[in-house]
């Protein structure tokens, strides 16, 4: 079936806001997307049905667990792996210091830490951090023409010395998607771990983290139609080895073993049911006719087959509005469009300054008109830096979302070309 954009958008009860008379044109996607009522109703259910703490002999305790497990089901189901291998926690930058802290531990002779210039904060400051613990880190730089790793100083940078590789799948800052598969590969040929940041990619693309071999993956329910929680991924061998720090009466059993205090149960409800949405938008318009969403022998369940397909739908909608964004931005002067050059993998998020004009003003000027989209460095402060635009105010980004429009691009582009003037 064709892709309804009206129909996705009935869901979002965020899309009635308006402002200064204007509907609201939500641009703001990589910093958080909005929310469908399903996601919204599955939190209020989980409060009013299944209240309580894990492990009572009662019923709202019970109901609990159950749906923490139906969730971890869902999101093994979103990475491809078994339900064993997610664990739940506060956000991927927390998770990312605890997985910090726990390599950290190692006491053996990989001291060196390789790290990417491309990267959000989130995946540099958790291992630079292990300096104090006498670890080396290691940046891979990056092309500043083509927003894109230096693949060869990546691989020159990983020795036999080197614990763990951190890179991103997708680049929050400009949208370029890495060469994860071949990233991982090459972390593994020096012996090394991989700590992939999903959380900008995994709004944009299908992910299989057997068919990547990826030890450790992280991604955020907000960016992806969920609420304010980080999910992880453990390659069961390397996580069932994770030195985790741990209460003395907590489980040791993997995911438990990383899931420090109480968790954010309304949060994980919200997030299963986040999963739910894109499996659903996989089973109304995913093409089941071809592909690998097809093969019904490579043991994927119906709703990872929909998940994988939803993915695919979304992406297939968004990559013309973001051409059609890229093409016409480029082409209105003073203005200069960053990113990977035109056939290189990218998400629809697409970041641009306009000569003489602060990426705040920029932002503040179209927040006004109710167009949405964040200014600055959006935490991939590095990149922003490389790009030589930390002193001048950084970037303005406009991230594409299932529930944008093409009609909500062309007035963006109406105000763009106002200010640009
Ligand atoms: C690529 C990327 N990595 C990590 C993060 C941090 O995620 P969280 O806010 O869940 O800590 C973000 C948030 O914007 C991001 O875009």
């Amino acid at each position: 079936m064709h892709y309804d954009v009206e129909y996705v958008r009935k869901q979002f009860p965020a899309l009635n806001v308006t402002v200064n008379g204007q509907p609201a044109a939500y641009f703001d996607g990589p910093g958080g997307t909005q929310v469908p009522q399903r996601v919204i109703d599955a939190m209020v259910d989980y409060l009013v049905r299944c209240n309580a703490n894990s492990g009572g002999s009662f019923l709202t305790s019970q109901n609990s667990d159950q749906m923490i497990t139906g969730a971890r089901l869902v999101m093994a189901d979103f990475f491809g792996s078994e339900p064993e291998e997610v664990a739940f926690g506060h956000n991927t930058t927390t998770m990312i210091y605890q997985l910090a802290l726990a390599l950290g531990r190692e006491l053996g002779s990989r001291k060196e830490i390789v790290i990417t210039e491309i990267d959000h904060e989130a995946n540099r400051g958790p291992w630079l951090a292990l300096e104090e613990r006498g670890f080396t880190i290691r940046e891979a730089k990056i092309n500043p023409e083509t927003c894109t790793v230096d693949m060869d100083d990546y691989q020159s940078k990983l020795t036999d010395k080197t614990l763990v590789a951190a890179f991103n799948y997708a680049s929050n800052g400009v949208g370029t998607i890495s060469d994860v598969k071949e990233m991982t590969h090459l972390a593994h040929a020096v012996g090394a771990i991989a700590v992939v940041d999903a959380v900008h990619y995994a709004l944009h693309g299908p992910i299989d983290v057997r068919a990547l071999d990826i030890d450790f993956l992280l991604c955020s329910a907000y960016k992806f139609f969920g609420p304010h929680l980080g999910v992880l991924y453990g390659r069961r061998d390397q996580f069932e080895k994770l030195p985790t720090y741990r209460l003395r009466v907590q489980s040791e059993a993997v995911p438990y073993c990383f899931e420090t205090g109480t968790l954010n149960h309304e949060g994980i409800a919200g997030a299963g049911e986040a999963v739910e949405f894109i499996a659903d938008l996989g089973a109304c318009f995913g093409d089941f006719s071809a592909g690998s969403y097809a093969v019904s022998d490579c043991n994927w369940s119906e709703r990872r087959r929909q998940v994988m397909a939803g993915m695919e739908v979304m992406e297939h909608y968004e990559q013309p509005l973001a051409e059609k964004l890229i093409h016409e931005l480029s082409s209105i002067g003073k203005v200069k469009v960053y990113g990977p050059p035109p056939g290189h993998p990218r998400t629809s998020t697409v970041s641009f300054t306009i000569d003489s004009v602060p990426a705040d003003k920029i932002a503040a000027t179209l927040g006004e008109k109710g167009l949405f989209v964040w200014d600055g460095h959006f935490f991939a402060a590095r990149l922003v830096e490389r790009l030589g635009l930390d002193k001048s105010g950084g970037l303005v980004r406009v991230g594409l979302c299932p529930y944008n429009t093409a009609a909500e691009i062309d007035r963006l582009l109406e105000e763009i070309k106002i200010i640009a003037k």
